[in-house]
C-alpha cells in the first residue's frame, strides 16, 4: 500500500490495461473512499456506478466510440491511434453522475474532488486509473438508453465523467512534468 504523497507522485493516466480483474475488496475500498469525499454544504450531489462487468464496459466502449466519431472526430482519431479503445481495456470503471443543484456553485467541483479521491484511493491500493471525459459526450443525455440505462444512474442525475481502473499492461509511464513556476509561496 502506497502512502498518500507517494500515490500522488506516482499516479499517471494509464492508457493500456491488462485483463486482470480488480480485487473486490479494492473495489469496495475505493467505493467507500468516493463516498467520503468532501462536497459543498455536504450536499453529496453524486452517484457512483462501479462497473466490473467486462461485457458492459465493452458495449459502452463501442457505443461511445461510434458517438465520438461523429461528435469529436479529432478525439476519435486520437483514440484510434492509441489502440482504438476509449476505455483502454480497463478492468473496471466508475461512472460518476450528478444532480443539478440550482444556485450552488460547485456541483462540478464536487464531482472533480470525488474523481481525485477515486484515482488516489486506487493508486494507494496499487490500481492504475485514467479519468475519461471523452466517454461523457456519449453518455450524457443518454442515461435512459442502452447501454447507459444499465448503470443505475438515478432519475434526475446526469452522466458526468468516467474513471477507468485496472492494472497497467507493461511498464508504468512517468508522471507528467510538474511546473514549479505555478507555485507561489507567501511567507
Ligand atoms: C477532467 C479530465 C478528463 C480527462 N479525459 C481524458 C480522456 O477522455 N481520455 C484520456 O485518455 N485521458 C483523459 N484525461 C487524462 C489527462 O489527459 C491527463 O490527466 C493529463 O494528460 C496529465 O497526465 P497524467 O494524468 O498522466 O499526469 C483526463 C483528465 C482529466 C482531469
Amino acid at each position: 500500500m502506497a502512502d498518500t504523497i507517494e500515490a500522488i507522485a506516482t499516479r499517471y493516466s494509464c492508457r493500456n490495461f491488462k485483463s486482470d480483474p480488480l480485487p473486490e475488496a479494492s473495489v469496495q475500498a475505493i467505493a467507500r473512499a468516493a463516498l467520503q469525499s468532501p462536497s459543498a454544504r455536504n450536499r453529496q450531489p453524486w452517484h457512483f456506478s462501479f462497473v466490473t462487468d467486462k461485457t458492459l464496459i465493452e458495449e459502452m466502449d463501442v457505443v461511445s466510440m461510434k458517438t465520438l466519431a461523429v461528435t469529436n472526430p479529432a478525439a476519435y482519431d486520437r483514440t484510434i491511434s492509441r489502440g482504438g479503445k476509449l476505455f483502454y481495456n480497463a478492468a473496471g470503471l466508475v461512472v460518476i453522475s450528478a444532480q443539478h443543484i440550482d444556485g450552488l456553485v460547485g456541483s462540478g467541483l464536487d464531482v472533480g474532488i470525488a474523481t481525485a479521491t477515486i484515482v488516489l484511493a486506487a493508486k494507494g491500493l496499487g490500481i492504475d486509473s485514467c479519468v475519461c471525459a471523452l466517454a461523457s459526450a456519449a453518455g450524457n443525455g443518454h442515461e435512459t438508453q442502452p447501454p447507459y440505462n444499465r448503470l443505475g444512474i438515478p432519475e434526475g442525475y446526469e452522466y458526468v465523467i468516467a474513471v477507468l481502473l485496472g492494472f497497467a499492461a507493461g511498464e508504468s509511464v512517468a508522471p507528467h512534468t510538474i511546473e514549479e513556476g505555478k507555485l507561489t509561496f507567501i511567507r
